[in-house]
């Protein structure tokens, strides 16, 4: 199966981008498989229905519930019926910004998986946790995961928060020995197998080697992902 190559535009980009991006991809790009771009909510429907047969639509985050008075928040039903095929749950701004806790985004987990989404569940730990980053990603994962009955839509995408937007990369040993990790937690408290994306200042220039990891699912790109060119770079560097 090819890498996932996930785009996450985060509050940047607007309308006027969409085409110029999914006319590139079309030029450029036109069959590779697992492209998804996460967007703004507003904005995921006319992505979808621009990049029909290019690239799949995804959104950065939804609620757990499926309508109500909660004024402000998106369901997953929602997000699906905007044409997307993914949404990101737990990005680590939404954890660190917006307050959201592993028992809240359990909530989501849970209720994106029942809405017929892939799931892209994101864990990290900042730069004082780093000596202990088994533990912290141990609590994410079992913590966010608990009572998934089935795995087959989910995608993990581990990111060390001391890595989103510094320029500052984990060493490949680091992201091996990492991914290794958080493949057997998955493995001895779910019995899945799950991939496994990294993400944290992923660029063309460093792409292609850590893709090159079999621990390693994908990848996971903010600021790379917002000129069409660079994501395409980062797309052919999965070999
Ligand atoms: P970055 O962001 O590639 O700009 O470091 C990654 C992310 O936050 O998903």
């Amino acid at each position: 199966m090819d890498k996932f190559i996930v785009a996450n535009w985060k509050m940047n980009n607007d309308f006027s981008d969409i085409p110029v991006f999914v006319d590139y991809l079309k030029e450029n790009a036109s069959g590779e498989k697992n492209m998804i771009v996460c967007v703004p909510s507003v904005m995921v429907k006319t992505f979808a229905d621009t990049a029909t047969g290019i690239a799949e639509a995804g959104a950065e985050n939804c609620y757990y519930l499926e309508k109500g008075a909660y004024t402000g928040e998106i369901s997953p039903q929602m997000v699906k019926s905007a044409g997307a095929t993914t949404v990101l749950v737990g990005h680590s701004e939404r954890r660190q910004l917006f307050g959201e806790t592993n028992e809240l985004l359990n909530k989501k987990v849970l209720a994106a998986l029942d809405a017929g989404l892939k799931v892209i569940y994101c864990i990290g730990e900042t730069l004082e946790e780093k000596p202990n980053y088994q533990e912290v990603l141990r609590k994410e994962l079992v913590e966010g995961l608990a009572n998934v009955k089935s795995f087959e839509n989910l995608i993990v995408a581990y990111e060390p928060i001391w890595a989103i937007g510094t320029g500052k990369v984990a060493t490949i040993e680091d992201i091996d020995e990492i991914h290794t990790f958080v493949k057997e937690t998955i493995s001895s408290n779910f019995g899945a197998n799950v991939p496994i994306l990294y993400g944290g200042s992923v660029k063309p220039s460093n792409s292609g080697e850590i893709l090159s990891l079999d621990s390693v699912g994908g990848v996971l790109i903010g600021g790379a992902s917002l000129k069409a060119e660079d994501y395409v770079k980062i797309v052919k560097s999965r070999g």
